[in-house]
């Protein structure tokens, strides 16, 4: 299974994703990592592991249309089976979503449909809940939906503030983003 990853900052998701590469244990190429902007630390992880690397710079564009455009011409230079946007902070159009219908993955730490869009943990902590989470599932046209293949809880505690509890849930997500990506590598088909 040849995947795409998507970055927009640290990277570390991708890291796992990287490691459980490296180690054996997830039997999945990864044929390149993309940003949206230059100077990611996940693209300096990934060349850093001998990965091709593109940057699909948002500021480049006169407009999202032809940003989205160049993504997908971009991406699909590298024929990936899965496209994983992880920590990807953009909305991709409908054309994007088109050209990898049903095999662009997402990562979201809330439970969704709970906490949606970029402030998820934020959202949680400020709601009030004392449970959230995160989720692993297809990505379509909306903000964070599309069919969840993979949910894990993660306690708030009452001392928790959005960064403690990010990095709570973050250790989480990149378990089960690798699980994930394990479990669609070794299955005979892809879902759609
Ligand atoms: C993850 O929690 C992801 O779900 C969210 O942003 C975080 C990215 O972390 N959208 P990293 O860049 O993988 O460290």
């Amino acid at each position: 299974m040849r995947i795409v990853v998507l970055v927009s900052g640290t990277g570390s998701n991708l890291q796992a994703v990287i490691d459980a590469v490296q180690s054996g244990e997830l039997p999945v190429e990864i044929a390149a990592v993309g940003a949206d902007r230059p100077g990611t630390y996940g693209v300096e992880r990934s060349a850093a592991a001998g990965i091709p690397t593109f940057e699909v710079d948002f500021k480049d564009y006169p407009d999202r249309a032809e940003w989205n455009a160049a993504l997908t011409e971009a991406v699909a230079a590298y024929s990936p089976d899965v496209v994983v946007s992880s920590g990807f902070m953009r909305i991709v159009s409908p054309a994007f979503i088109d050209a990898f219908r049903g095999r662009y993955l997402n990562t979201h730490p809330a439970l969704l449909p709970a906490f949606p869009g970029a402030h998820g943990v934020h959202d949680a902590l400020a709601y009030g809940v004392k449970v959230t989470g995160c989720t692993v599932h297809w990505a379509d046209a909306g903000v964070d939906t599309g069919p969840i293949i993979a949910q894990e809880a993660v306690d708030i505690e009452p001392e928790d503030t959005e960064d403690t509890l990010h990095e709570r849930i973050k250790v989480v997500e990149r378990r089960l983003l690798v699980a994930t990506l394990r479990q669609l590598a070794l299955a005979p088909a892809l879902p759609n």
